[in-house]
């Protein structure tokens, strides 16, 4: 077994193609590149952008130490490589990247918990360049969300949905009627003078050795602050801390109803996929291939025509 595959054996969460491919009604299927670059992990998969499932392994290495842009780089190349043995990743198929920083038009503009050396740089083109494709880079959190408003947890709610990816940071991904407001960055929202980050994600749960009581009573506070200021009607709770959320669920206390992210860690590789779908309607015509451009109409009208006969 190679270095990335058995990163990905050990670490439990793993969906598995082939769980999925069950799931996964017939018919076209229009893919899309996922890759979810978080302070501990880098992973990746091809996404079936209709259901949001994967459609290949997902394949996951540690994020290199120190994470700098040529190193990041580097693995993220070695993963696609790995992606594209298990199912051909299609020429021009949309390419995504979660990140976790704020984002705006592919450049980074903060690093929590990645190297410094991003600050500034275009992950667009930084991980373009090493895997030579169009990448379309977002913050993770927002990722996340926009797979489980799509597709998850969120698919039917309007309002103020807000998500929370609780891991080796704290992500926030806020939706207004399915609309994301990007970069919210609600993990570094001061709660007791601290940032709520350096006390409640998941990495510094263990940091300060917390018992899942102890830490839900803490959480309970810094939710009680995002209420307060955002009153929303879902909370959706991913990230590794939701993998066991069996551990604390009966202690935690909110107004809006919790839920649990459908697709648990992988809401970042999807979302990161469907935005950039999202995306390639903005690319000039000659970079959008032909069956690219086929399989978006075939399913456009499979959806407008699903929508005729349920309404
Ligand atoms: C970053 C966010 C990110 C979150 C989860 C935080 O430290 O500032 O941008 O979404 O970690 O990865």
């Amino acid at each position: 077994m190679d270095q990335a595959a058995q990163a990905q054996a050990a670490d439990g969460d793993g969906a598995h193609a082939s769980d999925h491919a069950r799931a996964t009604p017939a018919g076209p299927r229009l893919l899309g590149l996922g890759i979810d670059f978080g302070g501990t992990g880098i992973k990746a998969a091809l996404i079936d952008l209709g259901t949001g499932e994967l459609a290949s392994k997902r394949v996951r290495m540690n994020t290199p130490r120190p994470s700098t842009p040529e190193a990041v780089a580097q693995t993220v190349a070695k993963i696609i490589t790995i992606v594209g043995r298990d199912l051909r990743i299609p020429d021009n198929i949309p390419v995504g990247l979660g990140l976790p920083g704020v984002v705006k038009h592919g450049q980074v503009m903060t690093a929590a918990n990645i190297d410094k050396a991003w600050v500034g740089l275009n992950a667009d083109e930084v991980i373009g360049a090493a895997i030579e494709r169009r990448v379309f880079a977002m913050n993770d959190a927002d990722a996340a969300g926009l797979a489980e408003v799509r597709l998850g947890a969120g698919r039917d709610s309007t309002g103020t949905v807000l998500m929370l990816t609780v891991g080796t940071g704290i992500g926030s991904g806020l939706f207004v009627d399915g609309r994301l407001v990007p970069n919210t960055e609600l993990g570094h929202i001061e709660v007791n003078g601290r940032d709520a980050e350096t006390r409640m994600s998941g990495a510094a749960r263990e940091r300060r050795r917390l018992r899942w009581k102890t830490w839900a009573t803490e959480f309970n506070e810094y939710l009680a602050h995002l209420e307060a200021y955002l009153w929303p009607d879902l909370i959706i709770l991913g990230g590794g801390v939701s993998k066991v959320v069996d551990k604390y669920r009966e202690s935690l206390k909110s107004r809006a109803p919790i839920v649990v992210a459908h697709f648990r860690n992988t809401s970042g590789i999807v979302g990161a996929a469907l935005n950039a779908a999202d995306h390639v309607g903005d690319l000039p015509a000659e970079t959008v291939t032909e069956q690219f451009a086929a399989d978006l109409a075939h399913a456009q009208a499979a959806e407008a025509a699903q929508a005729l006969t349920t309404t």
